[in-house]
């Protein structure tokens, strides 16, 4: 068995459309135009955006996102994962009408339930969305400072890539790493590595989302293997959203061949087909990996883990 771990999924994004269609009847809404039978209905990264909101739209209340949190966890324990570090949206649950204290707690309750029945492990990441621009992400992140909760140990950013600098957001993340968040970024996913050395030099973060990008420009990717910086990469998000053409021309191999500390996530599984256990099948298959090079990136991602050093050596002792 290949035990995995995941460091990168949003927590709306994890919502089935058949629990989004549940949710939708339970407050007499119509989803007809972001859910087509058994899938999501987007063609690009901006019509994904817009179905993966009006879906959040549906949790409305605590009890709402606690059903989501345990459902999402203990899908992925009964994948073999141990641990998972998921992405939270305090604006999306200001949009859907929740205080973030509700919100919180109600992602809270739903951690408790699914550790209690599969013993999975989690916490969350808050994050500001790039496309509000910058006082929208440091809004996010004064949130998450007035709001501390012992589970959310990170702080990122999410959204449209293609818009703003990464230099207009560092004073949303120096109020996060004041808070005591550790610190992850989207870069290198829907802009070049041009965003993700941009991310580095100016956020300061131990973690890129995605980062494949950097594949561009050879003295980046050094640059990442010798910074120890860790990627949070999702090849099934990265084929849907078109940001390579297949997975023959996924760059993960020669990410990991050149050094640089590679993870396997789902993003937002339900809209890209996908989930934990197909990614780790994918890197199976594509990748040339085996179960002890699988294990060893599952390894990588406990290291790499926003926990502390009690519970990384109690997740560490669970790889064997
Ligand atoms: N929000 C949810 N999924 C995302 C992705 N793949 N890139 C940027 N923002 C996102
Ligand atoms: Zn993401």
């Amino acid at each position: 068995m290949v035990v995995k771990a995941e460091l990168h999924c949003h927590i709306e994004g994890a919502a089935s459309p058949a629990l989004v269609e549940a949710q939708a009847e339970k407050y007499g809404a119509d989803v007809s135009a972001i859910i087509e039978g058994d899938s999501y209905v987007w063609s690009d990264f901006t019509s994904f955006l817009h179905a993966y909101d009006l879906a959040s739209r549906l949790f409305r209340d605590e009890d709402d996102y606690a059903l989501l949190a345990e459902t999402y966890l203990a899908d992925l324990a009964s994948q073999d994962a141990i641990y998972s570090e998921f992405f939270i949206s305090t604006d999306h649950a200001i949009a859907a009408g929740l205080t973030p204290e509700a919100y919180i707690s109600g992602l809270a309750e739903g951690m408790r339930r699914a550790r209690e029945a599969t013993g999975i492990e989690s916490r969350m990441i808050a994050t500001g969305l790039r496309h509000e621009g910058p006082e929208g992400v440091e809004r996010a992140a004064r949130s998450i400072a007035a709001n501390p909760h012992p589970l959310i140990t990170g702080f990122g950013m999410a959204g449209d890539e293609r818009m703003h600098r990464p230099a207009d957001f560092a004073k949303a993340f120096e109020i996060a790493r004041d808070a005591g968040l550790a610190i992850t970024v989207h870069a290198g996913e829907l802009s070049g590595a041009e965003s993700v050395r941009g991310a580095l030099d100016h956020l300061k973060p131990a973690r890129i989302g995605h980062g494949v990008r950097a594949i561009e420009d050879p003295a980046l990717v050094e640059r990442l293997a010798s910074d120890g910086v860790v990627l949070e990469v999702c090849p099934g998000s990265n084929i849907s959203l078109g940001v390579f053409p297949s997975y023959a021309a996924h760059p993960f191999p020669k990410l990991r061949d050149a050094g640089v500390r590679v993870t396997l996530s789902s993003d937002d599984p339900p809209f890209f087909h996908t989930s934990l256990a197909q990614e780790y099948e994918t890197a199976r298959t594509w990748f040339g990996m085996d179960d002890e090079a699988l294990m060893e990136t599952t390894r990588t991602s406990i290291e790499a883990a926003f926990v502390d050093a009690q519970t990384r050596a109690r997740l560490l002792s669970r790889l064997g």
